[in-house]
C-alpha cells in the first residue's frame, strides 16, 4: 500500500470518500459489535427520527503524520466523552467511550494511505456521528440508532490558510441559555446556515455570536471558540454555558500556561472590551487557530493591531506550539497523543 495520489497541498476543507468507514447499530437496547465497511451510503426509513426531529450529534477530530513518520490522533478521549454528553442531552444511547476510541483507531489505520504526509499542510479529518434511525412520528426519541465514523483528508477551514479573516457581529442567536449550545448537536449547525450565508453575502468569513439573553457578551462563532490576547500578553477566552467546550481551546489554555508561561483568563468577555485587545483568533479542530484581523459591528470596524497580513505574535506562538505537539515536534503532555501506526 502507498499514499493515494492526492494534491495534498491544495486540499480545501471538503469531503472525499475514503476506503473504509465504521458502522455500529443500536437495537433492542444494545449496540452491535460494529465493523468497517466500504459502503459510504446510509439507507434509513423515510420517517427516521433524524429526518423528522433532527435527533443527531457529531464530533470532529484529526489524525496527523508526525515528523518521524508515525500516524497519531489528538486527545480522542475528549471527543468520546463530549459525544457521550451530546447523546445524553439528546436522549440518545451513549456509544461507549472506549469503543469510540477503538473505532477512531480502526478507521485511521484502514485509511492510512489517506493520511496527508508530514509537512503537506493537510490532515485527516475524522467525523464520528450518530442518529435516530427508526420511524418516529410523534415527538419522541428513536428506539434505534446508528453510529458512524468516516474520514476525509482536508486542508485549511478558511480559504487563504492562516491569513487573518474578517468576521461580523451577528444579529441572530446561536444558542439559548439552558439550550443546546454546549453540545455538538446537528441542530445547532442547521440554525447557523442562514446567518453564515448572509455573512458571506455581505463579504464576511464568519459570525461572532453574542449571548442570546443580553447580547453583551462574546460567545463563539458557528464552528470555533474565541481566543483574545490583551496588550500586555494575557490570553483571554470567553466562559459561557452555551458555547461548545472546545478541545482545542482547552488544550491552548494549557499550552499558554505551561509551555509559554502566559497568564490566561477564562471569563465572561463583554463585547465592549473587544476593541481593547491586541489579537483575536478562532480555535477549533477545523479552524486550528485562525487569526481574526477585523470585526465588523454593524458598520463599525474593530481592527486588531496584528493587522490583515499575519497572525499576531502570541497567536503565532500558540499555533506553533499546538501544531508542534500534534505533529510530534514538541513533547506532548501525558495522554494527549495516541499513536496509531
Ligand atoms: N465551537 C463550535 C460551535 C464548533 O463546532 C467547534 C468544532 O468542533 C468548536 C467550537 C471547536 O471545538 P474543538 O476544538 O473541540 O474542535
Ligand atoms: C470541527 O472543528 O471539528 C467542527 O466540527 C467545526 C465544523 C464547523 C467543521
Amino acid at each position: 500500500m502507498s499514499k493515494k495520489d492526492i494534491d495534498w497541498g491544495n486540499l480545501t476543507f471538503g469531503y472525499m470518500p475514503t476506503d473504509k468507514r465504521y458502522v455500529s447499530n443500536f437495537k433492542d437496547g444494545a449496540w452491535d459489535e460494529g465493523c468497517l465497511t466500504e459502503d459510504s451510503n446510509v439507507v434509513i426509513s423515510e420517517c427516521a427520527g433524524v429526518l423528522q426531529y433532527a435527533q443527531t450529534c457529531f464530533e470532529g477530530l484529526k489524525a496527523y503524520t508526525t515528523e518521524d513518520g508515525h500516524i497519531v490522533t489528538f486527545r480522542p478521549d475528549l471527543n468520546a466523552s463530549r459525544m457521550a454528553d451530546s447523546a445524553r442531552r439528546l436522549e440518545m444511547p451513549v456509544f461507549p467511550e472506549e469503543r469510540f476510541i477503538e473505532a477512531v483507531d480502526q478507521v485511521v489505520a484502514a485509511n492510512a494511505d489517506f493520511v496527508p504526509p508530514y509537512g503537506s499542510g493537510a490532515t485527516l479529518y475524522l467525523r464520528p456521528y450518530m442518529f435516530g434511525s427508526n420511524p418516529v412520528i410523534g415527538v419522541k426519541p428513536a428506539d434505534e440508532y446508528q453510529f458512524r465514523l468516516f474520514c476525509t483528508p482536508v486542508g485549511p477551514y478558511f480559504k487563504g490558510g492562516v491569513k487573518p479573516i474578517t468576521i461580523r457581529v451577528c444579529d441572530y442567536d446561536r444558542a439559548a441559555p439552558h439550550g443546546t449550545g454546549h453540545i455538538k448537536a446537528g441542530l445547532n449547525y442547521a440554525m447557523s446556515l442562514y446567518p453564515i450565508m448572509e455573512a458571506h453575502r455581505q463579504g464576511f468569513d464568519e459570525n461572532m455570536y453574542l449571548d442570546a439573553a443580553t447580547r453583551t457578551y462574546v460567545e463563539e462563532t458557528g464552528g470555533a471558540n474565541f481566543l483574545f490576547v490583551t496588550k500586555d500578553g494575557t490570553v483571554v477566552t470567553p466562559k459561557s454555558d452555551s458555547i461548545l467546550p472546545s478541545i482545542t481551546r482547552r488544550s491552548l489554555v494549557y499550552v499558554a500556561e505551561h509551555y509559554l508561561g502566559l497568564k490566561v483568563e477564562e471569563r465572561k468577555v463583554p463585547f465592549a472590551e473587544v476593541s481593547e485587545f491586541a489579537e483575536c483568533g478562532l480555535c477549533g479542530t477545523a479552524a486550528v487557530i485562525s487569526p481574526v484581523g477585523k470585526i465588523n459591528d454593524h458598520g463599525k470596524e474593530i481592527t486588531f493591531p496584528s493587522g490583515m497580513e499575519d497572525m499576531g505574535p502570541v497567536t503565532k506562538k500558540l499555533y506553533d506550539t499546538l501544531t508542534g505537539i500534534q505533529m510530534g515536534r514538541l513533547e506532548a503532555p501525558e495522554g494527549w497523543i495516541r499513536r496509531i501506526k
